[in-house]
């Protein structure tokens, strides 16, 4: 989500310079003279980093400041993902180069978080020797008193998955911000299920969360300066909250008194402020509709972008993969986003490679599929099989590995080419930005994102972030828009 970034293996170029590769995030030092330190380092999706922020201020709450510098901390959680195998390498790769820290420092706590805790469970404890913690997705709340089971003498497990738990009212601690752009979670869980993935089965069941508190985040993310929101879930388009099913045992009574969609709930966070702009992710493709099209367009504020996974162009894979549309389905939703919101709306997508059985002919639908849309851009990945899966129950992960990376490198070259493509369409045209801080390159530059969502980069003269300014854009790489402001 925005996009899910994840434990990256294969980002475009673009990618690579617009999000610096966010693979890993660590927490930052905060000191307000609690009596631990915590050092938080996340892996996966944006889900996931949204959760870390959950996981600090609960910490907080218990006499924890947060580090970045895991030698000095008390405490130290690896938040995970399991989407590929790749993922869960690169944590246990750190989980060895952990095990070196605390052979000098053996009070030091290690707690695994997340989608790998949920999968593996107590097995990782038996696994890595080293882990005295293993908490899953919907068991931070218990946090505190497994901490407690740990500096007691024992090792702590809770990977119980919730149906209700949304942490509705918990005021995440914003953790690597830009003080202007900031995610909120508004569902938990997933129930489709796609063969290949792993989620349902580390996050649990879909649930929504109270719109009245996702209005009242976005509102207090407004008033601290925050200038844009991006609602997270796995699939946001089955967003639904009713007082009826959802308000049993919420902690407060809400305003909302009907059912809430999701094309509902995009309209009461655009009326938060015409200044606040509101993106999301990820939306599915077989949920997407012409209502949420609609709202987009009513509001100036909510952004002309939508993260729209395909995952391959051939009907007969996505059967397979059990994504529930065809080639045909998907095409038409393309042409409903650009005849309702226009040409100039960013599409973006993920695409898998190489999954069970896909023929030659198979692929070059995905690559035809590519020209059809002409993506902004794509996070692109070769298959991966994963434990417990459908795909991997019933169909055998027969495309050799060189095989799924040929047909990636194929799928990222028409990517590049597309992307470059549609930046040039908008050279000589006029774009609104935020205005998000200094440019990567060159401090003399600020960069932002227009509406749908590319990086621009422009002259820093004396604005400053949070700002927003109209750029005339002048020149452009496969990733990046340049150019200069306008008064
Ligand atoms: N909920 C989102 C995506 C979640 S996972 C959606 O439905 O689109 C993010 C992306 O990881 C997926 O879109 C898919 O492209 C990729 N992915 C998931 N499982 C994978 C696997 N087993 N191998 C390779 N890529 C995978
Ligand atoms: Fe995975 Fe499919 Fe759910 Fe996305 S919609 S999280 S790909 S099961
Ligand atoms: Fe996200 Fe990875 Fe879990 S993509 S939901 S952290 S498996």
């Amino acid at each position: 989500m925005n996009n899910l970034i994840e434990d990256i293996d294969i980002v475009t170029q673009q990618e690579k310079e617009a999000e610096a590769c966010e693979t890993v995030k660590v927490s930052e030092n905060s000191n307000s003279g609690k009596e631990r330190k915590l050092y938080i380092e996340s892996y996966g999706c944006q889900m996931n980093f949204s959760d870390s922020e959950i996981v600090s201020s609960i910490m907080a709450k218990n006499g924890f400041d947060t580090t970045s510098n895991f030698e000095e901390a008390d405490v130290v959680f690896l938040n995970t993902c399991s989407i590929r195998e790749k993922a869960e390498q690169t944590v246990r790769n750190r989980l060895a180069q952990f095990n070196n820290v605390k052979k000098k420092k053996p009070d030091m706590m290690i707690g695994v978080l997340g989608c790998m805790a949920e999968r593996l469970k107590s097995k990782l404890l038996e696994e890595e020797r080293i882990v005295d913690l293993v908490v899953g997705p919907d068991a931070y709340r218990d946090l505190p008193a497994l901490v407690k089971q740990v500096d007691d003498g024992q090792k702590a497990v809770n990977t119980f998955l919730s149906r209700e738990e949304t942490y509705a009212d918990i005021n995440p601690v914003r953790l690597n911000s830009n003080g202007v752009t900031a995610f909120i979670s508004i569902m938990r869980g997933c129930d489709n299920m796609c063969s290949f993935c792993v989620v349902p089965f580390t996050r649990g069941r879909e649930r929504s969360r109270d719109p009245h508190s996702i209005v009242r985040e976005a509102q207090e993310l407004f008033n601290n300066g925050y200038r844009e929101v991006t609602l997270l879930g796995q699939n946001v388009d089955s967003y639904k909250w009713s007082p009826e099913q959802n308000n049993k045992a919420r902690l407060e009574k809400t305003e909302v008194s009907h059912i809430v969609n999701f094309a509902s709930l995009l309209e009461m966070v655009a009326q938060v402020d015409p200044d606040l702009r509101v993106r999301f992710s990820t939306s599915h493709p077989k949920d997407i509709t012409n209502e949420v099209l609609h709202t987009i367009n009513r509001y100036e504020n909510i952004c002309n972008y939508i993260h729209l996974p395909a995952q391959s162009g051939n009907s007969r894979i996505l059967q397979l993969m059990n994504r529930t549309y065809t080639r045909e389905w998907y095409i038409n939703r393309v042409d409903a986003i650009r005849s309702i919101i226009g040409e100039d709306c960013g599409i973006s997508s993920d695409m898998i490679t190489g999954f069970c059985s896909e023929t030659e002919k198979e692929h070059q639908d995905t690559l035809s599929l590519m020209d059809y849309v002409k993506y902004d851009f794509s996070y692109m990945f070769f298959y991966s099989e994963r434990p417990g899966t459908l795909a991997e129950k019933k169909y055998e992960d027969d495309i050799p590995l060189e095989v799924k990376k040929r047909r990636l490198s194929e799928v990222i070259a028409k990517q590049q080419a597309h992307s470059l493509e549609r930046n040039k369409r908008d050279v000589g045209k006029v774009h609104k930005v935020l205005i998000e801080g200094s440019s990567k390159r060159s401090d003399q530059h600020l960069q932002g994102r227009n509406s749908a969502n590319k990086v621009v980069v422009f002259p820093r003269k004396s604005y400053s972030k949070g700002q927003y300014v109209h750029v005339r854009i002048e020149d452009c790489s496969a990733a990046t828009l340049f150019g200069k402001t306008i008064d």
